[in-house]
């Protein structure tokens, strides 16, 4: 087995192969074994004056330790933050700026936690040494996939094909159902038992995907019924910051039935996962199964350890280290949003009513979404005119504007109070330019922050738009982009997720 994990970035487990998936679960068991054999110490000049930053903007106990922890034991330092108090996030420093900081701080690896989903990408694009992802937002969290696989590789005794997992808790809000499961999907007749509310349930399109990879994903009515049928049970926590307007009543009402006590795992043979923490007041395990044989997950914690520090070893265990030069790779700033539409002679500059000479006409609005469109640009204010109108001839609305150039930030304000707009540049009275400004409809997704200055990107993923950093498939609905236009447009995007080539 071989596999290239120097200096790369891990930001989605779909990102691994097969091979690489089984080359890093071997290389986190000879760690285990180190650890057995009484040699903890024996790699401790591996990483000496190597630095790891963490950067965790949510809480963590065990991905941010266990880094530490492999570090350490690699003879690395690491540094950073946990939580945003006492760094200048609290100043509204961007994700950009503090990324950048830590590359210039000289340290070697990022290991960063955010609760957006995408946000890893973005930190990835911007970081001129490798990152890896600690957790973006309900999008993934790939190394707990990776800690997971090594746990089943290492109690399985080698084997990986032909496993039978069940999944319970919730399914649906967090991200090690997503990441562990994708990494299942790479292995031979894996069988996928689930049962949970269908509220926390398996999300329609992780089944559909699965599906399409071969993997057997069944709904089982009970608990019991999936315990019976399975090798591994992988429990999760209930998700409560990702589901706004839920109270922590309502999802005790939820678990009744789903929760793990004894009565579900006595008789059988199935091993208890589960990513930690568990949370005390919903109890989804009962604290009486910890002391039975069913329970694995504090072993599974462990193993997180030796995951990460082979991953670390692997990533890093080279002579040479990255410099930093200051500068910024141009693509930080431009998006590839802009999908151009065709110029028809007609209509040049027009528009209806009076014509403008330079200036912008935002266009295709959403019925309704003039005046809020309107309030968030504030022309007037800014000292630009502003011509909003509604006409019986158009059924959307539109402004007109003698500002030229709107910024990425306006844009970005217009698209997401109204998506999809036009913008049609005036120019001596002619119509220069006109595109649909795109946005990723993940309403969680980085790019959609107007502060932190994500430029939009996406990349057509064998006909498929998607978003680079979200990978949340996108659907142009724009009533005018003519099928040649997205054609077009999609053949301007990237093939896949090229990495950003940062000045040495
Ligand atoms: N499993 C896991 O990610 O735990 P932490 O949130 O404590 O890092």
């Amino acid at each position: 087995m071989s596999a290239d994990f120097r200096d790369r970035d891990v930001i989605s487990i779909t990102d691994f192969s097969r091979e690489e998936i089984l080359y890093i679960c071997e290389a986190g068991r000879k760690m285990y074994e180190m650890e057995r054999a009484g040699k903890r110490n024996a790699l401790r000049d591996a990483l000496k004056h190597r630095t790891l930053s963490y950067m965790f903007y949510e809480p963590s106990t065990r991905t941010r330790t266990s880094f530490n922890t492999g570090m350490r034991e690699l003879g690395g330092r690491y540094d950073g933050f946990s939580g945003t108090e006492g760094t200048s996030v609290m100043k509204n420093e961007t994700v950009r700026d503090t990324v950048t900081m830590m590359c210039a701080n000289h340290n070697d690896v990022i290991v960063m936690r955010h609760p957006l989903d995408g946000s890893l990408q973005w930190a990835a694009d911007v970081a001129n040494i490798p990152v890896i992802n600690g957790g973006d937002g309900k999008n993934e969290h790939p190394t707990q996939a990776l800690l997971d696989m090594l746990t089943i590789y290492v109690l399985k005794g080698g084997k990986l094909d032909g496993l039978r997992v069940g999944f319970g808790g919730d399914l649906s809000h967090g991200r090690t159902v997503r990441s562990l499961s994708l990494a299942l999907s790479h292995f031979e007749g894996i069988t996928i038992r689930w049962a949970a509310e269908d509220f926390l349930g398996m999300p329609a399109d992780l089944a559909k995907l699965l599906a399409a990879q071969g993997v057997r994903v069944e709904r089982d009515r009970s608990v019991r019924d999936v315990m019976a049928q399975v090798d591994f049970y992988y429990m999760t926590r209930p998700q409560l910051e990702r589901m706004p307007g839920v109270t922590q009543k309502d999802i005790v009402g939820m678990m009744k039935q789903y929760r793990i006590d004894l009565g579900k795992v006595e008789g059988f043979d199935a091993r208890l996962l589960h990513p930690l923490p568990v949370n005390s007041e919903i109890a989804e395990i009962d604290y009486r199964v910890y002391f039975t044989p069913a329970q694995a997950f504090f072993a599974q914690a462990e193993f997180g350890i030796f995951h990460r520090k082979a991953l670390l070893h692997e990533m890093l265990g080279h002579e040479g280290y990255r410099r930093y030069s200051g500068e910024l790779p141009a693509e930080l700033g431009v998006g590839n949003n802009r999908l151009q539409r065709k110029i028809h002679g007609a209509k040049q500059s027009g528009m209806f009513i009076d014509k403008i000479h330079d200036g912008t006409v935002i266009d295709h609005l959403g019925v309704g979404a003039l005046r809020a469109v309107d309030e968030a640009l504030d022309l007037e204010t800014r000292g630009y005119s502003c011509t909003t109108a509604v006409i019986s001839e158009k059924p959307t609305p539109f402004i007109k504007t003698n500002l030229r150039d709107l910024s990425e930030r306006d844009l970005k304000r217009i698209a997401l109070i109204s998506p999809e707009p036009t913008i049609d540049s005036i120019r001596d009275g002619r119509m220069t330019e006109k595109f649909v400004y795109l946005l990723c409809a993940n309403g969680n997704c980085i790019s959609r922050t107007v502060n932190e200055d994500v430029p939009p990107r996406f990349y057509d993923d064998g006909g498929a738009i998607r978003c680079r950093y979200c990978r949340r498939p996108y659907t142009i609905t724009h009533r005018k982009v003519t099928e040649e236009e997205r054609r077009a447009y999609l053949g301007s995007l990237p093939k896949k997720i090229e990495t950003v080539a940062y000045p040495d």
